[in-house]
C-alpha cells in the first residue's frame, strides 16, 4: 500500500511540475513549491562585503560556472542569487535559510560557515550534473522553488579515517573533506599514529617518521588466515602538507582534529626511540600484525618529556579546540610486571594498572588544557577515573558515554555497532575482505546519539556522533570509498536532521539521485558502477563474518 501511495505521488509530482528533491541530509524544515526558477544566461551574485562570506560566493560561483558553462558575475547587491547576514538568533552558527522563488535564490544565514550549508543545499537542488568538473551541455539549469530553513541537530558532525594501517594520499584527504563537507559535516578526525605506522613528521624526533613511518610488511587477506606480503610499506605526511590540508579543510568548514596514541598502540614510535617503553634494550619493529600489542609506552619522567614536546608541535600546527590523545586499548601487563610502574603506582597512591593510566590521562590533559585546547579520549580513558577536561569518544558501544555524560562530561557517540564503517556490509561472502561484524545502511542509518536514559541536562553533553574508518583491509583509496559510501551519508543524516524528520524508504529514494552527483565526483561507493574499474579488484572471499 505505501508503495502504491509512493508511487501515485511520484506521478503526481512528474506531471504536476514539483520536482523530487534530494537533499542529503534532510533538511530540517522544507516547503517545495510548484516551479522553477531558471538561472539566466548570465548568474549575478552579491555578498556580504567580507572576506569569508566572498569566499562562500566564489565556491558556488566556481562550481557553477564549471559545470553549466554560464556566465556568473559577482555584483555588490541584489543578485539574481543573493547572499545576505540575517539575524535571526534561531539559525544559530550553522543554520541556514535558502529561498528559491521566481524572482531569484536567496541565502540567508548568521555566518559565513551557514551560507557555505546553504550553498551545499543549493547545489543539491540544482541538476545532478551541477557536480561535473567540466561543462555539461543540454541541461536545463533549474532549481525547484523552496523554502527551507535549516539548523543541525548536533554541533560535532564528524568522520575519522587511520592513514596508519594503510596510508592515503594527500590528494585523496582532501577529497574526503569535500564529502565531509557536501554532507555538512564539520569534523575530519586524522588517526595519524598506531603500532604499524606513525604517519606525522615531528621534528624534534625525526626517527618517528624515519622509522615509525615505515613497516617490513602487511597482512594478507583476513588476520585469522596469519599471512603477510613480504613487502615493505610506508609513508608519511610533512609538516607543509599537514598544514595545506588543515587550509584546505578551513576552506570548507571542516575542522581537523589530530589523534596522537598514548599510551598504548605506541609500537611504532618504540621502534623509533626505545627507551620510551618497558625495556630500552628491547628491539622493536613497527607492527606487521593487525590487533593490539603488549608493548606500550611507560609513563618515565622521558616519556612524559616526549608527550608534551609531540603534542607541543602537534597544537602548532592544528588550530583544532579539541586534540584527541587515543586512549584505547593499552594493556596493562608490562605496567604490571615493572617494578617501575608499580613504584609509581605506590607513590601516586594509585589503586592499581587503571589508576595508572588515568594518571597518565590526567597530566596529558592538564597539559592540553594549559595550551587553550580540549583533550578528547576514546572511552577507555573512564577507566580509573576520567580526567577534569576530558570529552570523551564512545566506540565500545554507548555505556562510556552515558557514564561519562551522567558525569557532565562531552561525548561524541561512535558507537561499533552502527558507525564502524570497517564491518561488513552485505552478505560477507559477497564482499571484499573486511574486519567482521555486520552494520549495514539501515542499521547505521537507524541510529539515534542521544541515549534514553540520560535526563535532558545530561543529553546536552552529547556533542553528536561520528563515522570510524579503520583501514586494516582498505588498501586503498577506492577500497574506503567502498566501505564508507553511502553509510557515511546516513551519519551524516543522523548528525545533521531531526529524527522524527528521518526516515529510511525516503532516504534511500534520495540515495537513489545522490549517487549520481558521487559518480560525477568518482566516487567508489557500495554499488557505484566504478566499483569494478577502480585500481582495485575486489577479492571475493567465502567467510562468516568475524568480529
Ligand atoms: C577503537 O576502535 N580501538 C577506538
Amino acid at each position: 500500500m505505501r508503495y502504491l501511495v509512493l508511487l501515485t505521488l511520484g506521478v503526481f509530482w512528474a506531471l504536476s511540475g514539483y520536482s523530487q528533491v534530494s537533499i542529503i541530509p534532510q533538511p530540517n524544515q522544507m516547503i517545495v513549491a510548484k516551479g522553477h526558477y531558471n538561472l539566466k544566461a548570465q548568474v549575478k551574485i552579491s555578498a556580504p562585503q567580507d572576506s569569508a562570506w566572498q569566499h562562500v560566493s566564489e565556491l558556488l560561483s566556481g562550481q557553477l560556472k564549471k559545470a553549466s558553462g554560464l556566465e556568473v558575475k559577482s555584483v555588490s547587491r541584489k543578485g539574481d542569487i543573493a547572499f545576505s547576514l540575517s539575524g535571526d538568533a534561531g539559525l544559530g552558527e550553522e543554520g541556514y535559510r535558502l529561498l528559491v522563488t521566481p524572482k531569484g535564490v536567496n541565502i540567508q544565514a548568521r555566518t559565513a560557515k551557514g551560507a557555505f550549508y546553504g550553498v551545499q543545499s543549493l547545489l543539491q537542488l540544482l541538476p545532478v550534473e551541477i557536480f561535473s568538473d567540466k561543462k555539461v551541455g543540454g541541461v536545463k539549469w533549474q532549481i525547484p522553488l523552496v523554502s527551507i530553513q535549516d539548523v543541525p541537530r548536533f554541533s560535532y558532525r564528524g568522520l575519522m579515517l587511520d592513514v596508519s594501517r594503510h596510508f592515503m594520499p594527500i590528494d585523496f584527504v582532501k577529497k574526503y573533506i569535500d564529502l565531509i563537507a557536501l554532507h555538512k559535516q564539520n569534523q575530519f578526525h586524522w588517526h595519524l599514529t598506531d603500532d604499524q605506522g606513525w604517519r606525522i613528521e615531528i621534528k624534534q624526533y625525526p626517527r618517528l617518521t624515519e622509522v615509525g613511518s615505515q613497516r617490513k610488511q602487511t597482512m594478507k587477506g583476513h588476520y585469522t588466515d596469519g599471512q603477510y606480503d613480504g613487502k615493505p610499506y610506508g609513508g608519511y605526511y610533512t609538516q607543509e602538507e599537514i598544514k595545506e590540508v588543515i587550509q584546505y579543510a578551513a576552506e570548507r568548514f571542516v575542522n581537523v582534529i589530530p589523534e596522537i596514541e598514548l599510551p598504548g598502540h605506541a609500537l611504532a614510535a618504540l621502534a623509533s626511540y626505545p627507551h620510551l617503553g618497558n625495556n630500552p634494550d628491547q628491539i622493536y619493529e613497527v607492527g606487521t600484525r593487525w590487533g593490539v600489542y603488549d608493548e606500550v609506552f611507560m609513563p618515565r619522567e622521558e616519556t612524559f618529556t616526549f608527550w608534551e614536546n609531540v603534542l607541543t608541535e602537534v597544537i602548532n600546527l592544528f588550530p583544532s579546540k579539541y586534540i584527541h590523545i587515543g586512549g584505547d586499548e593499552c594493556p596493562k601487563d608490562q605496567w604490571m610486571h615493572s617494578r617501575f610502574a608499580q613504584e609509581l603506582i605506590k607513590k601516586e597512591n594509585l589503586k592499581d594498572e587503571h589508576g595508572l593510566q588515568s594518571y597518565v590521562i590526567t597530566r596529558i590533559d592538564q597539559f592540553i588544557t594549559s595550551k587553550g585546547r580540549r583533550m578528547i579520549g576514546w572511552d577507555e580513558i573512564l577507566e580509573g577515573g576520567l580526567s577534569p577536561n576530558a570529552t570523551v569518544m564512545s566506540w565500545r558501544g554507548e555505556e562510556g558515554g552515558i557514564t561519562a555524560a551522567q558525569q557532565n562530561h562531552d561525548v561524541i557517540m561512535t558507537p561499533g555497532n552502527y558507525v564502524y564503517l570497517d564491518h561488513y556490509q552485505a552478505d560477507a561472502a559477497t564482499q571484499p575482505v573486511a574486519i567482521g561484524g555486520f552494520t549495514d545502511l539501515a542499521e547505521t542509518y537507524s541510529y539515534d546519539p542521544t541515549p534514553a536514559v540520560l535526563t535532558a541536562d545530561q543529553a546536552k553533553h552529547i556533542l553528536g556522533v561520528q563515522g570510524n574508518v579503520w583501514t586494516e583491509y582498505m588498501k586503498t583509496p577506492a577500497y574506503v570509498e567502498y566501505m564508507v559510501w553511502p553509510r557515511a551519508s546516513a551519519i551524516s543524516e543522523v548528525a545533521w536532521t531531526q529524527k522524527e524528520k528521518k526516515n529510511i524508504e525516503d532516504f534511500k529514494s534520495r540515495w537513489a539521485i545522490h549517487q549520481k552527483r558521487l559518480d560525477l565526483l568518482e566516487v567508489n561507493y557500495f554499488g557505484a558502477p566504478s566499483n569494478g574499474r577502480f585500481e582495485y579488484v575486489w577479492p571475493v572471499k567465502k567467510a562468516e563474518p568475524k568480529k
